[in-house]
This record gives C-alpha cells, sequence and structure tokens, in this order.
C-alpha cells in the first residue's frame, strides 16, 4: 500500500467494506479500471445441504452445467499495455510471464502472475475504442472434457460461441470464449499442471509475426476477440 501511495496513481483511500470483506484501499490504473486491496475476509461456511463430504472442501461438488471449479484469471484492456504493465509491478509487484511484442514498438499484450499460476490477470490492447473497459473473465475446470461438454450445453441454451474449443499459444490453456447475455465475455479454461515455480522466471516474448500463426494448432485469432469488450461503446 505504501508503494501505491508513494506513485503517481490515482488513490481513493480506505473504503468501508461489503458483504465479502473488511474495509478495502482503492486505486486506478491510468486507464480508469478501479483496483481494491482488502485483509479481512469473510470465510464462507457452507450451509448444511451443500456441506462437502470432505472437510477439506468449501462446498459440495454438483457436477452440473459446465461445473467451474474456480476463477482462474481477468483480462483487461488498455489502449498502453506498456503503462499498464508498469502499473502492475509498481502497484502489485507483479511478475510477466509473457508478453506480446507488435512490429510497431508497442505491446500488444501481457500476462501477469503475483503467485505460482501463470498468470491470474491478463492485459490486451484495446482496439474498439474505448476505456477502461474489460475483456473477459475466466473460470477454470478441472479438466479439458469439462470444456467440450460445456460447449454443448453452451449450444444447447443459445449461448453465443465466440472461438474455441482450442488452445492457446500464449500459456497454453485449453479455451473456450462464450458471450453471456449481457454481452460479456467468460471463458472457461483448463491450464493442466502449468506453474511458475522458477523465482528467476524470464518473461517469454511473442513476436507479431509468431502471433499471426494463430493458435496452438492453428485457429486464427477472431476479429471479434481484439474489439469487442464490455461496456460496449456507444
Ligand atoms: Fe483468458
Amino acid at each position: 500500500m505504501r508503494a501505491i501511495e508513494a506513485s503517481s496513481y490515482k488513490t481513493y483511500g480506505w473504503r468501508d467494506g461489503d458483504q465479502s470483506h473488511g474495509p478495502s484501499f482503492q486505486f486506478e490504473d491510468p486507464f480508469g479500471h478501479v483496483f481494491e486491496l482488502y485483509w479481512n475476509t469473510v470465510k464462507y461456511k457452507a450451509p448444511p445441504e451443500e456441506k462437502a463430504a470432505l472437510k477439506n472442501i468449501h462446498q459440495r461438488y454438483h457436477g452440473r452445467g459446465c461445473c467451474p471449479r474456480r476463477l482462474d484469471h481477468l483480462n483487461l484492456l488498455s489502449s498502453n499495455v506498456t503503462e499498464f504493465r508498469d502499473f502492475m509491478i509498481t502497484c502489485f509487484g507483479s511478475r510477466v510471464t509473457e508478453q506480446i511484442q507488435l512490429d510497431n514498438g508497442r505491446l500488444g499484450g501481457c500476462w501477469f502472475t503475483i503467485n505460482n499460476k501463470s498468470y491470474d490477470l491478463a492485459c490486451t490492447e484495446e482496439r474498439g475504442g474505448g476505456t477502461g473497459r474489460f475483456h473477459h473473465i475466466t473460470y477454470a475446470t478441472d479438466q479439458r472434457e469439462d470444456i467440450l461438454r460445456a460447449a454443448d450445453i453452451f449450444l444447447e441454451n443459445g449461448v453465443h460461441i465466440e472461438t474455441g474449443p482450442h488452445k492457446h499459444a500464449i500459456q497454453g490453456t485449453f479455451f473456450l470464449y462464450v458471450w453471456d447475455p449481457s454481452g460479456t465475455r467468460v471463458e472457461l479454461a483448463n491450464s493442466g499442471a502449468r506453474l511458475i515455480m522458477k523465482p528467476d522466471w524470464e518473461t517469454i516474448t511473442w513476436t507479431e509475426n509468431e502471433r499471426k500463426k494463430g493458435q496452438a494448432w492453428g485457429l486464427k485469432t477472431i476479429e471479434t476477440f481484439h474489439t469487442h469488450g464490455t461496456p460496449p461503446i456507444s
């Protein structure tokens, strides 16, 4: 928090907590995304009907719908990914595990971690003309097979499948992207056992030419992926 206060980024100071956590310290990146840090958290206690069979699981397993296991990461949009990268390093002490270097000298995207996951936040370049926008939220599934099943569930329920299932070249996650009814992009992903264990991890940089080859198995990145964000631009 001292590092944030000592920086030039906009801060809003302490806010009262909400239902899930105690007081939080709020601040903003140069693009209008508001972040908050908190310490005191309200731990989930499952009501009797939701209690898991084993004590080391917070809620019983239902295996319904896409049955994601947990939140995995967020992807935000910004008009200057290099500036966003500086913000993440200054305010979160974040490591950059992978990034895209465009031919024009700009960064096309950056993947950040503050733990041993290969990333928990990504930022890609805003090409839709918006500011402070959101690209997607991602839920992790236990297995790749869950994602194939989810694709059929989305299809049967009229949910817009934007792209996938396929495997990302960057970070290697198996993925599927859909839009919820409000237009918010939601990803289901399975990263297998990829973890960042090396303390001296060196950022992997992808060139524009490498990115043009598409995703891991050749699927071209769909155009809306570069332009669709939320909220929509009016
Ligand atoms: Fe993602």
